[in-house]
């Protein structure tokens, strides 16, 4: 297992993903220090080596084999250009593209921008979304602090991400429209399956993700039944093979274990109460394998 190659992973260095992507790997049990603010370090019990940098410049290094796969918002992919192979869909840090407009705008729709200078730092995005829409605009590309160049003229409105609202608002903006969502994606160079050492390395990497997200989305729930009505709660519980069921001192009475799914929770609760259930205890779940 020590075979000596490392499977080498972009993270952003700070910012909105920094801290839910380190979390992502730490939560598979894979440890690290990132106190010293270098640049790149190792884990400590698993072949894994961080590379922390500029999150715009991730796809570029994944794509350039800098780093093997990379955790990034799905907008900087786009924006890129790259066709990089998503290999998991992460879902945090969510936020959204959206055309802002100063005070005095009179925003009708995308229309509203025919003829305007746009400032962003997603050209190939926007310009994709505005020519599927016929509009015709000039983008002013800027790397960094869109939300200013109205005030200094150099735009006469914006297209930046939103997460928030408080950047814009800070900066006398308004949200318009939203034109495009993105969450943290994660990925990996489309060739790199030929890397069987450390495509190896991946694959337990993602193992281990599944086995923590599959266990977030689920509860683990314990209560007692009359003894009567196990068929009434193996049909509420459902959904998976047949709860757990000990006999309790009362013979009248059991105790039933079982999972349930979190966006099923309530529902069920509320069923299991109806049918007499008693002492309903819900654990979280820390680890869960199909
Ligand atoms: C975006 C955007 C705004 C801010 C908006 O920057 O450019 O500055 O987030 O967030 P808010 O609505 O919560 O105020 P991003 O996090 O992508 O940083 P970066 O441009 O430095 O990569
Ligand atoms: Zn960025």
């Amino acid at each position: 297992m020590s075979g000596g190659k490392k499977l080498r992973i972009a993270i952003q260095k700070s910012g909105r993903l920094s801290e839910k992507s380190l979390e992502t790997i730490s939560s598979c049990g894979i440890d690290f220090s990132t106190d010293s603010r270098t640049l790149k370090c190792a884990a400590q019990n698993f072949p894994l080596e961080f590379l922390f940098v500029r999150d715009d410049d991730i796809p570029t290094y994944v794509y350039d084999g800098v780093a093997d796969i990379g955790i990034v918002g799905r907008n900087e992919l786009d924006e890129s250009g790259y066709s990089l192979e998503v290999v998991r869909d992460l879902g945090f840090a969510s936020c959204r593209l959206s055309i802002a407009v100063p005070e005095g705008f009179d925003y009708q729709g995308l229309s509203s921008l025919e003829g305007k200078r746009i400032a962003t730092s997603y050209p190939r995005i926007l310009s994709s979304i505005l020519e599927e829409r016929g509009v015709q605009a000039s983008l002013v590309t800027v790397s960094g602090s869109v939300e200013i160049t109205p005030a200094v003229g150099i735009a006469d409105c914006i297209c930046d991400l939103v997460s928030t609202g408080a950047t814009l608002r800070m900066n006398g903006l308004k949200e318009v429209e939203a034109i495009y969502w993105t969450s943290a994606v994660m990925v990996a160079r489309s060739d790199f399956s030929q890397d069987e050492e450390r495509s190896a390395i991946l694959s337990r990497l993602l193992m281990r993700m599944d086995t923590v997200n599959n266990a977030r989305k689920k509860k683990y729930v314990l209560f007692n039944l009359p003894a009567d009505r196990i068929e009434d709660a193996a049909r509420i519980v459902g959904g998976m093979k047949s709860p757990t069921v000990t006999p309790l001192l009362d013979s009248a009475w059991v105790s039933v274990q079982s999972v349930v799914g979190e966006d099923r929770f309530w529902s069920v609760f509320e069923d299991l109460k109806a049918i007499g259930a008693e002492g309903i205890l819900v654990m979280p779940i820390e680890k869960m394998s199909d």
